[in-house]
């Protein structure tokens, strides 16, 4: 039985729609069979996911004013494990109609049982207002989430929010419960960001949910091109924050699994080609040396590796033994190795006087703590995209 959460906030702009979606695409990233359904009538989280909604016949108006039509034959399949139940412009009537219904507070609840089954989780995206159609999705929902956009007068919209929501559950739903308050469009630079965060956490303890969503221009680009952010920029802070929502979500319901591995800055092939874990506390980096190669006859390797030009810095030995047929040098300092250094590195070797025993540094190799690790990130493929959305 699918779990259904309203995302709610009756303030305009905060970040409903925006969190709707793409905790919706988090889910279903993760595999959980997720409807959306879009209670605005500006039918922004249709939109948001390319279902053009305003060319649509049937839509949640529809199932909310003729109780005969069934939720299946509304719902569209938008993305793998993802479907849609859209709203478009006639939901902005619906609310004068409900009005003379019997039971109109019930009637998305009712609805939404013919669906429950065929889904793991069901979000709700509220209009920017306690209307009808809201009341709706919290008597609907078993949770909600509140986004909440840090600024000044988000207090006061809260407490008007939780005075609902205490009503909601007095008199419609005893069940609802909050998930947690999301705080969005964060920027942590902004000292009074923080100080509104602290009065929230004060105000309403334990309801702030481990995770923010940062201020950024992405999130006004995903709608224009129709996706997720998740699918837009996988890696973008945004989306990171969304995958984690989704988890604290599966935490809440009992169906946490741990989280997937962070998706690493670089491509992970280009990981494995240049590092190898030996020590296990240092990085092994195996040193492109097409000039080492040239060397010849084969030197002494002992003392001090140079690379030149002559910007290039010294590395230190660290040990004078090399291994047995010379390809394995080890060093234990980097001063500081630019990339440039390293791309136009013209490696060679200088012998030390009075050394004897002589080998080739076939593949030379060089140990620098992970910290100093001076390479830069290789670009990424072209087409990675690990969410399969
Ligand atoms: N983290 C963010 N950083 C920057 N912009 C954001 C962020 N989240 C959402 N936005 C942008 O803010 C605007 C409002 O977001 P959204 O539509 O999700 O809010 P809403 O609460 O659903 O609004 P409404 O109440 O009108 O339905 C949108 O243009 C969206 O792209
Ligand atoms: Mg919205």
């Amino acid at each position: 039985m699918a779990h259904v959460i309203a995302i709610t906030n009756q303030k305009g702009g905060v970040g409903k729609t925006t969190t709707a979606i793409n905790l919706g695409a988090a889910l279903a990233e993760m595999g959980h069979y997720t409807l959306l359904g879009d209670l605005d009538p500006q039918g922004g989280l249709s939109l948001g996911l390319g279902l053009a909604a305003h060319d649509l016949d049937l839509t949640i108006y529809n199932i909310l004013t003729d109780t005969r039509i069934p939720v299946a034959g509304i719902t569209h399949h938008v993305r793998a494990h993802l479907d849609l139940l859209p709203s478009n412009i006639d939901l902005a009537v619906a609310e004068f109609q409900l009005i003379a219904q019997m039971g109109r507070e019930y009637i998305l609840r009712e609805a939404l049982q013919s669906v429950r089954a065929q889904y793991e989780y069901i979000v709700l995206d509220c209009p920017p207002s306690l209307n009808l159609l809201t009341v709706n999705a919290l008597t609907a929902a078993d949770a909600i989430i509140v986004p909440l956009q840090v600024e000044y007068f988000a207090m006061r919209g809260l407490e008007q929010l939780m005075d609902v929501y205490s009503r909601v559950r007095r008199r419609l739903n005893p069940d609802l419960e909050i998930i947690g308050i999301v705080p969005t469009m964060v920027d942590v630079r902004r000292t009074n960001d923080q100080q509104i965060l602290q009065e929230v956490t004060k105000a309403y303890p334990g309801m702030l949910l481990d995770v923010y969503v940062k201020e950024s221009i992405k999130f006004a680009d995903a709608p224009r091109h129709q996706r997720s952010i998740l699918e837009l920029d996988p890696r973008h802070d945004g989306a990171r924050a969304y995958r984690k929502l989704a988890h604290l979500v599966l935490q809440y319901y009992g169906e946490y699994v741990e989280p997937e591995p962070e998706l690493p800055e670089e491509p992970a092939e280009a990981a494995v080609a240049a590092v190898t874990t030996e020590p296990a506390a240092v990085e092994t980096f195996d040193f492109a040396a097409p000039e080492a190669e040239k060397i010849d006859p084969p030197i002494q390797i002992a003392g001090t590796l140079e690379i030149t030009p002559a910007a290039a810095q010294s590395l230190e030995l660290a040990a004078p033994t090399p291994a047995p047929n010379g390809s394995h040098i080890e060093i234990v300092t980097v001063e500081s190795l630019s990339p440039m250094v390293r791309q136009d590195a013209d490696l060679s070797l200088q012998p030390e006087s009075g050394q004897a025993a002589p080998v080739k540094p076939v593949e030379p190799r060089i140990d620098i703590p992970p910290s100093e690790i001076p390479f830069p990130p290789p670009p990424r493929p072209a087409g990675d995209s690990p969410n399969g959305l």
